[in-house]
Order: structure tokens, then C-alpha cells, then sequence
């Protein structure tokens, strides 16, 4: 599909050393954490730094961890590029599902921050296609709030480009919008982790407040690459 072949040469040509941690080394059977392109500590305000510590190098650790040992014991599987083994995520065994899954959507969340004051702004064709789709930036933001906190128990909520068009949508545990399980499939725009273990150490369980901060670490420059890519 175009948003697929798209997205790939999106992460091809970003040039982020986090991009090239999730996607280097396709085909030798070993994936690699990405470096966050920030402090643990940058985000304060939004995400503690503790959770920032816990979640990139534990969790997400993890997912590169139980990939790696995924594909080994399905070695048939392992030269396939990430976006490719999602794409056919009814047919994978849950180990790649999870876990590929879950690197793909970190690797691409952490992206998706950048400090306070240092992420821009939507682009102006981005603003044109979030009032075309979702009537004001306003509207867009209280429909993307509601898909995250309406999102039961861990998943993500997401904003991609599907046939042209904005959408909004959720997905369960470590799935994504490239998948063919996926109900909205499409480019990944914009993405936000709403498992507990991204916000519960500040938060606790008001998800609400964790999504309110949220947007101020929101890294439009990365938002408004992708849509550039994706349309
Ligand atoms: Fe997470």
C-alpha cells in the first residue's frame, strides 16, 4: 500500500539516529534500542524523568529484547523489514505481533516529543488538512483526547493519513495503524503511549491530565514531516 512504502522511506530518509536504531540492522536478526534525541530529564513538566528512564530503557528494552528472541526462534521471519512483518500482523506469532509492535510505536513516540518551546508548529498545509477534517485545531485536539482516553486499558492513540484524509484513531495493547488487524489503517502522523507505564508514576491513573500536559511536548516538526511524506 502507498502509506507503507511511504512510511518506509520516511524512516529511510529521516537521517534520526532513533529511526536507524529501530530500523538498522533489518535482516541480521537484531534490532537495537534507539538513543532518545533528548535527556530523560527534557520532557520535565510533561514526563518525568524517572518515567522517561523506566520507560525507554526498560520497557521499550524490552520489546527490542523479546523481538530479537522472537525472530530467532522464526528465523523465516527475520530478514523481513518491521513494516512488513506488521503489515501481516494477523498472520504473526504474538511474540512478533507484541513486541515488533511495541518497537515500532516507541521508536516513533519518542520522536514525536521534543521539550518545551522546541517543538513548532503544525505547518501551515497540516493546519489546512486538521480544519478540513476535524473543523478547527480545537475540535481536533478534544477528538484525538477522546480516542486516547477512551482507549480501555493499554494501547495508543493515533493520527494518520488514510486515502487523502486525517483520522483519528486507537489501538489496543502494542498494535498500530499499519497493521491489517488494525479498524483505521494508515501513515502515522501523531501517537501517544496510554498504557499505565508511560504516565503512572505522575499521573496515577488521571490519564486525562497526563494528555492535557501532553501537548506541550508535542514535536509538530516531526508531525509535519511525516504529513509531508504521508500525503
Ligand atoms: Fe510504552
Amino acid at each position: 500500500m502507498k502509506y507503507l512504502i511511504i512510511g518506509a522511506l520516511g524512516f529511510a530518509l529521516s537521517g534520526c539516529a532513533s529511526i536507524e536504531g529501530a530500523q538498522a540492522q533489518q535482516g541480521s536478526n537484531s534490532y537495537t534500542l534507539p538513543a532518545l534525541p533528548y535527556a530523560y530529564d527534557a520532557l520535565e513538566g510533561a514526563i518525568d524523568a524517572q518515567t522517561m528512564e523506566i520507560h525507554h530503557g526498560r520497557h521499550h528494552q524490552g520489546y527490542v529484547n523479546n523481538l530479537n528472541a522472537a525472530l530467532a526462534e522464526n528465523a523465516q521471519l527475520a530478514a523481513t523489514p518491521l513494516e512488513a512483518l506488521l503489515a501481516n500482523a494477523g498472520q504473526l506469532p504474538a511474540a512478533i505481533r507484541n513486541n515488533g509492535g511495541g518497537h515500532y510505536n516507541h521508536s516513533l513516540f519518542w520522536r514525536l516529543m521534543a521539550p518545551v518551546g522546541q517543538g513548532g508548529e503544525p505547518s501551515a498545509a497540516l493546519q489546512e488538512a486538521i480544519v478540513r477534517d476535524f473543523g478547527s485545531m480545537d475540535a481536533f485536539k478534544a477528538a484525538f483526547n477522546r480516542a486516547a482516553t477512551g482507549q480501555f486499558g493499554s494501547g495508543w492513540a493515533w493520527l494518520v493519513v488514510a486515502d487523502g484524509a486525517l483520522r483519528i484513531t486507537s489501538t489496543p495493547n502494542q498494535d498500530n495503524p499499519l497493521m491489517d488487524v488494525a479498524p483505521t489503517q494508515g501513515a502515522p502522523l501523531l501517537a501517544i503511549d496510554v498504557w499505565e507505564h508511560a504516565y503512572y508514576l505522575k499521573y496515577q491513573n488521571r490519564r486525562a491530565d497526563y494528555l492535557t500536559a501532553w501537548w506541550s511536548v508535542v514535536n509538530w516538526n516531526e508531525v509535519n514531516r511525516l504529513y509531508e511524506a504521508a500525503r
